[in-house]
């Protein structure tokens, strides 16, 4: 896809963070295309949000539904790597379940996601699978699968939802992979679009850090954005956008934007369901709010197991 020079390119790169007339507007043209006592108030507080978060609410495993929520409710989405967490995710009525390569670093023990295969992304998936989720799943494509050849790309696409059953794939990258999307969408391929900060480069890019507070970079996650969206992309994730680029982005493109570390004026949010529920052993980022310390949950039921076994309590 032929990259134009944009309008808003003056040679400066000032600061864009919290200015938001700063804030440039993407322009299609520069792209081809009764009285009760407290513990029953909040009893029945705790009842309305599960009234509202499960009964109201039925969840559809296409990807219309997940467009036609934009500016009717926010997306929530969350990743899964084996059966019992699809399972979970399903029962609370997530939106969408990814099965991320995040997988790489909070289930495998690598660094990164880099040395994910296409077996690893397989095995997970098809786990999910089993789990019979109500809602759409997606799968990640690992490191390098969407640089070597359109015919490579169509074959690991082909291989994520025929043999470990997604229904959409996600793929890392903006302008660069966007005519291999297109041409991946006009196959039959719902793809998921990833831009901002793109965790299969964190080696190359020197860590993980925000987006798009200078206006050069600005610009070019629109540009990115603008491209996915006339790529066929269903939704996007914005992964550490500047919280201010996220909203107007979110307001400009027509799929919803799914933020990860981009504040809440996204169309959604999705997260590494292992960082919110404090059980890892990796790194966690720091707009990470844990529901729940799993770690220290864990820690503790096997120290009581493993005394008692020893005190000859079991
Ligand atoms: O791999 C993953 O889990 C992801 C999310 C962080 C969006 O890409």
């Amino acid at each position: 896809m032929a990259e134009e020079k944009n309008e808003f390119g003056d040679g400066t790169t000032p600061p864009v963070k919290k200015d938001k007339d700063s804030i440039p507007k993407p322009s299609r043209s520069r792209s081809s295309r009764g009285r009760q006592s407290n513990r029953a108030k909040s009893d029945n507080h705790k009842l309305s949000r599960k009234v509202n978060s499960k009964a109201l609410i039925s969840v559809e495993a296409n990807t219309t539904y997940i467009r036609n929520l934009k500016g009717k409710r926010p997306i929530v989405a969350l990743t899964a790597y084996d059966s019992i967490m699809g399972s979970a995710l399903s029962d609370a009525n997530v939106d969408f379940i990814l099965v991320g390569d995040s997988l790489g670093t909070t289930i495998l023990g690598y660094e990164t996601t880099v040395p994910v295969t296409m077996d690893d992304m397989l095995r997970h998936t098809a786990a999910v699978r089993r789990s019979k989720p109500k809602c759409l799943l997606v799968a990640d494509l690992p490191f390098g699968e969407a640089s070597m050849s359109f015919d490579r790309l169509l074959e690991s696409s082909r291989r994520l939802m025929q043999e470990g059953g997604a229904d959409a794939i996600k793929i890392e990258g903006g302008r660069d992979v966007a005519d291999d999307i297109e041409k991946l969408v006009a196959t039959g391929v719902p793809v998921l679009g990833h831009i901002g900060l793109l965790p299969q480069t964190v080696k190359a890019i020197g860590g993980y850090r925000k987006f798009g507070e200078t206006r050069e970079e600005a610009e070019a996650v629109y540009t990115d954005a603008i491209t996915l969206e006339e790529a066929g992309c269903f939704a996007i994730i914005a992964e550490m956008l500047e919280e201010n680029v996220a909203t107007e982005l979110s307001k400009q493109i027509s799929p919803p934007l799914i933020g990860i570390g981009s504040g809440n004026g996204c169309d959604g949010q999705i997260l590494v369901t292992t960082d919110l529920l404090g059980w890892s052993c990796g790194h966690v980022p720091k707009f990470v709010k844990p529901y729940l310390n799993m770690n220290k949950l864990v820690s503790e039921a096997l120290g009581n197991y493993i005394e008692d076994v020893r005190s000859k309590k079991q």
